[in-house]
């Protein structure tokens, strides 16, 4: 699959580790985690590889650095290339990295977990961290090439597999009735690489329409992710991971939207329902509505004090949808 973006179209295709390993430019530098490493580094034991510690705290401006201070050690240079073997963390982290390294070098993305597959891979957003906030410090910068080592799934823990089955579910929910259908059967996983294709085809229609997040096109994608984020920030990133928290947040920004009558009665049930059939979480937890509505006046998509969704006008559709009521919203966080 080829995805266009203002600086050439790079390609995104499924390949064994071997694959991708026999056809590596031989100034290829990995970086990756050590979870990764330790199921599949062997693979590319003939490269330089840096192996981080796993989880979000590596993707901040201080993991950069051991990054740039690596490659500069081991003599990259501005025709290298950097590899993103990992999830999401990696990618983000390794694609800002080879973003700025000399004021870029080429970069491959190689997503080891399902939601980095269908979601972070692709897109060209890169970046990390701040003590302030996720994702402040980044930049646009589509990779070379995504290519995706589909046998890598069979090392991920199940419950970092059901978080990218969230992503998969939004997909469904904002843009393919056909796609939310299956998902509501039940999947198995030799229908991953088939579900994991069409994914990447959604996102990369979306991203391809409004790649610099300008046109509001792309806001689509943040489903769920205006509540998400709040339940994310208010439990301090600690007991939900991303993809439950959007889960989350989809049954909850579509229970809002069935109070405001933009979205068609009934799709907070059948959303509910393929969500919990994937083994996700539709549940708010215990926590302070008014502190997540003051974290949802923050979110990107808002107007100073205002709160904005991106909101399912049925299953298969989606439409921003700005000014909604504070009292509709703090209702639907009340109803459960
Ligand atoms: N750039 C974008 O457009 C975009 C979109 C969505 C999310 N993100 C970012 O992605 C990050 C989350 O990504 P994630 O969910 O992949 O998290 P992650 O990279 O932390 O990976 C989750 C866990 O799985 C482990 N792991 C990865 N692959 C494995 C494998 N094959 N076998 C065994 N263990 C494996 C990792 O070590 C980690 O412990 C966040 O930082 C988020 O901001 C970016
Ligand atoms: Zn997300």
């Amino acid at each position: 699959m080829e995805v266009r973006s203002s600086s050439g179209s790079y390609s995104i295709e499924f390949a064994s580790l071997t694959a991708i390993a026999t056809d590596l430019p031989s100034n290829s530098f990995v970086i990756t985690d050590r979870n990764v490493w330790s199921h599949w580094g062997s693979i590319f034991d003939h490269l330089p590889t840096l192996v981080l510690e796993p989880g979000e705290a590596s993707k901040r401006l201080a993991g950069a650095e051991t990054c740039y201070r690596w490659l500069a050690h081991h003599g990259a240079t501005r025709s290298s290339t950097i590899l993103a073997f990992g999830g999401g963390v990696i990618g983000d982290l390794a694609g800002f990295v080879a973003a700025t390294y000399m004021r870029g070098v080429r970069l491959i993305q190689v997503p080891t977990t399902l939601l980095a597959m269908v979601d972070s891979s692709v897109g060209g957003k890169v970046g990390v961290d701040l003590p302030e906030g996720k994702n402040l410090v980044g930049a646009f910068y589509p990779p070379q090439k995504v290519l995706i080592p589909l046998e890598t799934l069979g090392t991920l823990p199940p419950r970092e597999f059901t978080n990218g089955m969230a992503e998969v579910c939004k997909y469904g929910a904002i843009m393919d009735a056909q796609l939310f259908g299956e998902l509501s059967r039940g999947v198995s996983r030799g229908q991953m690489q088939s579900l994991i294709k069409t994914c990447i085809s959604h996102k990369a229609d979306v991203v391809q329409e409004d790649e610099f997040e300008t046109t509001g096109r792309r806001a689509i994608l943040n489903f769920g992710h205006t509540v998400g984020h709040a339940l994310e920030k208010v439990t301090g990133y600690s007991d939900l991971l991303h993809g439950e928290a959007i889960s989350i947040g989809m049954v909850v920004e579509s229970r809002i939207g069935e109070s405001i009558g933009h979205t068609k009665t009934g799709t907070t049930e059948q959303l509910r329902a393929c969500l919990e059939s994937n083994g996700l979480p539709t549940e708010l937890p215990l926590v302070e509505e008014q502190e997540l509505i003051a974290a949802m006046k923050l979110d990107k998509k808002a107007l100073p004090g205002q709160l904005a969704f991106s909101l399912l006008t049925h299953i298969g559709g989606c439409k921003l949808c700005t000014g909604v009521p504070e009292e509709a919203v703090l209702a639907a966080l009340k109803s459960r």
